[in-house]
């Protein structure tokens, strides 16, 4: 029976990709590599580091794991003046009804982010109350697609694992919650999700009831 539901942040609450683009542009630019929006897409859901590395790897350079921490923190701050700015109406259409609907039902709400700006985000769009417990960037080793922030997840809202279900919208968010051993629903597209148990283009208009319906279907 599922209990608990862990949900990711960027992409699924908010759509901070906007903001991380243009943080990491300005920082790209810096160091005069070319960095476009559909490079940007290749960043969903994937650690500030490895983010970082994969945009040297566009411009074909290298540096030291030092220097590397230091163009990391420098984007952070570009990121962070736009999260500051972020206002409550940016949370996605129907999230907050989806949430505070699942709570009144009984269920347990868990965030599962990778991000170290997380709780920030959540204070900004007035929602840190519909969260009964916070696994984010700041408890984890280990970046999705490991298991770790969803197995964390669980345990803060001691619920076994089979009791929960992951909402994600990058692939290696859906690779974690299944090597985690929980049922995933995907938030996006068929063909950038293949592997979610359930796809949808959004929460608005839908309620937890017809996601544990679609999942008894899809699980006879
Ligand atoms: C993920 C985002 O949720 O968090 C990534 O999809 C981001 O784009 C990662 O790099 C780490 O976030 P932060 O806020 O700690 O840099
Ligand atoms: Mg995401």
């Amino acid at each position: 029976e599922i209990k608990g539901l862990i949900f990711d942040l960027d992409g699924v609450i908010v759509d901070t990709a906007k903001y991380h683009f243009l943080a990491w542009k300005k920082l790209a630019q810096n160091l005069r590599i070319p960095f476009t929006e559909s490079d940007n897409e290749r960043l969903k859901g994937v650690s500030r580091l490895r983010s970082f590395e994969i945009i040297l790897e566009i411009g074909g350079l290298t540096m030291s794991e030092e220097e590397k921490e230091k163009c990391c923190t420098e984007k952070n701050n570009l990121y962070l003046e736009y999260i500051y700015q972020l206002k409550s109406d940016e949370i996605l259409p129907g999230v907050r009804k989806f949430l505070s609907d699942a709570r009144e039902k009984g269920y347990k709400i868990a965030l599962g982010s990778g991000s170290r700006n997380a709780k920030l985000i959540l204070e900004k769009l007035e929602i840190t109350d519909l969260f009964d417990v916070i696994a984010d960037g700041t408890i984890i080793s280990q970046a999705k697609p490991d298991p770790e922030i969803f197995i964390k997840g669980a345990k803060l809202l001691e619920l076994p694992a089979e009791s929960c279900i992951v909402f994600e919208d990058a692939a290696a968010g859906i690779e974690g919650a299944h090597a985690a051993g929980m049922y995933a629903v995907g938030i996006g597209t068929a063909e950038n999700l293949p592997k979610a148990e359930i796809i949808l283009p959004g929460l608005k208009g839908i309620t937890i009831k017809d996601i544990i319906n679609k999942l008894q279907i899809h699980i006879k």
